[in-house]
């Protein structure tokens, strides 16, 4: 691999808008508001907050760092860090390629009903603030395994022909010109929801905590969200900062990238539970709580279906900047591994995802009743991807950084060579990348698992 002709950012401000488009997406429009609404509220976004900060920042931190070190996909960086070249290293990067396999199949199928949802809006069928028919419409359209599947292949085409192009060309150039759309149209959401009548409930729901609530199930779900919201623990952001530039300051991206992805989440829960509570619809409804409220916040108000069909233009776009990371760590193992050009690594992750796609598209159809651990297989890769790989991933990351590769090497990586005086902020993160997130993780992941 010649590594003057690789594939990277060419900016700055390219790096910034390309990772902030891995970690900002359906983690935070739909997973976040729903396992809140599920999980209690207020605690579990406290507890939420210790993991990002704790755990989600100082992982991302040397994640990317390892994949700037090395300029290798998942797997073959470890070949090039790892000093003694263990082999077990590079199942870190293994386990992140079935992760991400995993995490697309019911993410493009997500991705897929956003996609529905923006015809619906236009088609003014979900004009409702009835909880009644606005769950009638979902039910609808989940259930029907035709449209579950070419939803979820439309969605694949779209991120797939995108893929193609190449991490400048392609994810670059499409992620800065989608996010800050994003963002303003956040702000608008947000503005409506908060001055609808009844709107401190859901805020009282969102940030005042009931500590009773906090099992160490909770915190686990907790502990997955925060990394699946930074996209770590599964090879994402080493890929991605193998793209970074040089002098690129891995710390301060990380944390911008952190807070600005938290701010989404927070703006999509200010947006969605103040609306939950004023028409009356159920907070631990689950995966269909956003396509049930965002409806109804939108035909309360002047403009609404102008306004509803751009927020879930939107949201479409916002899953695209997260798949196309997700697709990237396939990618990039098959074509630096195995000699695969771009084009044909590209199709061949889209046709594994879509084979495995399958059960997930047609989960509340016909594979409801395949019950593995109790969940049906949308659920169940969920679970495994978020709950099981990525912490298990994140675990190994952090032991390999605190424990093979060392404070002084990863000093030298994160000053850019001596160039940034950020001493002690490294070793900080190292303290923590060494003891505080494995020992905190390997507790979680036993408890929450009942292992122990
Ligand atoms: N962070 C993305 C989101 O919140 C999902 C994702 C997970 C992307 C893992 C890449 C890797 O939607």
């Amino acid at each position: 691999m010649n590594q003057t002709s690789r594939d990277g950012f060419t900016s700055s401000f390219g790096v910034l808008v390309a990772t902030l488009g891995s970690a900002v997406g359906l983690g935070n429009i739909w997973k976040f508001p729903s396992l809140t609404g599920a999980n209690g509220g207020a605690g579990f976004l406290l507890v939420y907050l210790l993991a990002t900060l704790l755990v989600g920042l100082p992982v991302m931190i040397v994640e990317t760092m390892l994949g700037r070190a090395a300029r290798a996909n998942a797997v073959s960086a470890f070949d090039r860090v790892a000093p003694r070249r263990q082999w077990w290293w590079k199942s870190i990067g293994w386990m992140g390629f079935a992760a991400a396999l995993l995490i697309l199949a019911f993410y493009s199928e997500v991705a897929g009903w956003v996609y529905a949802y923006v015809f619906k809006a236009m088609a003014g069928q979900i004009a409702t603030t009835d909880r009644q028919v606005a769950g009638a419409v979902f039910a609808e359209l989940v259930a029907n395994p035709l449209s579950s599947l070419l939803w979820q292949w439309v969605v694949l085409a779209v991120t797939g022909s995108i893929i193609m192009f190449g991490v400048a060309r392609g994810i670059e150039a499409v992620t800065r010109r989608l996010m800050p759309l994003l963002f303003i149209l956040l702000l608008v959401l947000c503005a409506r929801s908060l001055t609808l009548p009844g709107a401190s409930a859901g805020l009282s729901f969102l940030f005042s905590p009931d500590l009773a609530k906090i099992t160490p199930a909770v915190v686990l779900t907790a502990l997955g969200l925060a990394f699946f919201k930074l996209s770590i623990g599964m090879g994402c952001m080493l890929t991605y900062g193998s793209y970074f530039r040089d002098n690129q300051n891995i710390p301060l991206t990380a944390t911008r990238v952190m807070f600005a992805d938290l701010s989404v989440s927070l703006l999509a829960g200010m947006a969605i539970f103040p609306a939950v509570f004023a028409f009356g619809f159920e907070p631990a409804a689950g995966p269909s709580l956003v396509f049930m409220t965002i409806p109804a916040v939108f035909t309360a108000m002047p403009g609404g279906t102008l306004f509803m069909t751009l927020f879930f233009i939107l949201t479409a776009i916002a899953s695209v900047g997260a798949m196309l990371s997700l697709l990237e760590v396939p990618v990039a193992i098959l074509s630096e591994r195995f000699g695969l050009g771009r084009k044909r690594a590209s199709l061949t992750t889209i046709a594994a995802v879509a084979a495995l796609g399958v059960p997930a598209a047609l989960s509340s159809s016909l594979t409801s009743d395949l019950k593995v651990l109790a969940m049906n297989p949308f659920d169940l890769f969920d679970f495994l991807s978020s709950n099981v790989l990525l912490p298990l991933g994140g675990i190994m990351v952090c032991l390999f950084v605190g424990w093979v590769y060392g404070l002084p090497e990863m000093a030298r990586q994160l000053s850019n060579d001596g160039a940034l005086r950020n001493q002690r902020l490294v070793s900080v993160v190292f303290l923590l990348v060494r003891f505080v997130a494995p020992l905190s993780i390997a507790a979680v992941l036993l408890h929450g698992l009942k292992l122990f």
